[in-house]
């Protein structure tokens, strides 16, 4: 039929244990299943991810979670043609776990296996919408660690092993990071201010949603002749601004929140849409879990309109971090011709893509 591979892809990088299957068919990148076991009700009670407490949690649910993903895609590990895992960025201890998992099960099948860095995960997750990027792409990550910008360039040769239509990717380049604390670190640090529960990104938006953006809060390095990010700035202006107001009514709070949501989306939006005028990509793509942000989405659209350069974002089930992305972006990986030895896998917990 149409399905030239069907692979495994597994992510416990942080706080969710995810696995998906994934068929690469002529037509695109087809999701199979995708289970996803979430850890935020245990993470609420200490108002952020204990390490070891994920880890824990990932070690109890990801035999389930993967018998459940292959249950729901209807195949069994003698169907996979690869396994590919998340070994990092993310915390050493949560990526071990998915490792581990991979390499028994890469052990045991004899079935190619693929280190897959979480961020070009987030990056192939914009191959799950309704129409593939044009290559080379300038891509915006924004999750709860990292705010990163990256040329993906075009492989050289067109790969039989990608949906037809859909390029490989070349050598992907860092044109841009944070400094400090990354936008969903921000959103999830000025949340926790204002009370909300982990994780602050999604609460605060909801509060925004009431307010107007009327607190004036600095837009830190928008105007810089780079590509650089810096939210610890934002941060401390928050604080003191609830040091000098320590009794906001609610519409104050809401009010504060839509200032601090929009000051986030103005410095990403203003600096990609930067990089797309000297750049001149032949499509952009928003991935990552602040990418769930809808203000982030429309704001970026508008702003790309005049340039007339596609923007790509994930469907809203693979904002998030989910085993989906991390079996496309194998998919990647493997049409270049990378695989690991199942006895030379190892967790990166500080793997830098694009250096
Ligand atoms: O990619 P992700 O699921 O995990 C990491 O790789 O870090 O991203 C999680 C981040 C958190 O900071 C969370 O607060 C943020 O994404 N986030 C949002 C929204 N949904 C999730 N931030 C703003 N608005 C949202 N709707
Ligand atoms: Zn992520």
């Amino acid at each position: 039929m149409s399905t030239t591979k069907i692979i495994l892809g597994i992510e416990t990088s942080c706080d969710d244990t995810s696995i998906a299957v994934v068929a690469v068919e002529k037509t695109g990148f087809a999701v199979r299943s995708m289970v996803t076991a979430s850890q935020v009700l245990t993470h609420q009670k200490t108002g952020g991810v204990v390490p070891e407490v994920a880890a824990r949690e990932h070690a109890a649910t990801i035999m389930p979670t993967l018998m459940e993903a292959l249950r729901r895609g209807r195949v069994s590990l003698a169907n996979l043609d690869a396994i590919a895992v998340t070994s990092g960025p993310g915390l050493s201890t949560a990526l071990l776990v998915g490792v581990e998992t991979a390499r028994t099960l890469a052990f045991a099948t004899g079935k190619t296996l693929i280190s897959v860095n979480h961020i070009a995960g987030h990056v192939a997750s914009a191959w799950l919408g309704s129409a593939a990027p044009k290559l080379p792409a300038l891509a915006l990550v924004v999750s709860g660690g990292h705010t990163e910008l990256l040329w993906i360039a075009q492989a050289k040769n067109p790969n039989a092993h990608l949906p037809t239509g859909v390029h490989g990717w070349g050598k992907v380049s860092l044109i841009g990071c944070t400094r400090d604390d990354a936008a969903g670190e921000a959103f999830d640090k000025t949340a926790k201010m204002l009370g909300l529960p982990y994780p602050g990104g999604p609460a605060l938006s909801k509060l925004a949603e009431r307010g107007k953006p009327i607190v004036e809060l600095p837009r830190p390095m928008l105007n810089e002749p780079n590509a650089e990010f810096s939210f610890a700035g934002l941060k401390t202006a928050v604080r003191r601004y609830l040091e000098l107001h320590p009794k906001l009514n609610s519409q104050q709070r809401a009010n504060l929140a839509a200032s601090v949501q929009q000051a986030i989306v103005d410095v990403l939006v203003g600096k990609t849409v930067r990089e797309v005028k000297t750049r001149k990509p032949a499509s952009v793509i928003l991935g990552g879990g602040v990418a769930a942000n809808a203000p982030l989405r429309t704001a970026l659209a508008k702003a790309l309109q005049p340039t007339r350069v596609p923007l790509h974002v994930a469907p809203l089930a693979y904002t998030m971090d989910n085993g989906a992305m991390i079996a496309v972006a194998g998919a990647f990986s493997l049409a270049a011709g990378h695989r690991t030895p199942w006895d030379k896998i190892e967790v990166d917990p500080m793997w830098e893509l694009g250096r």
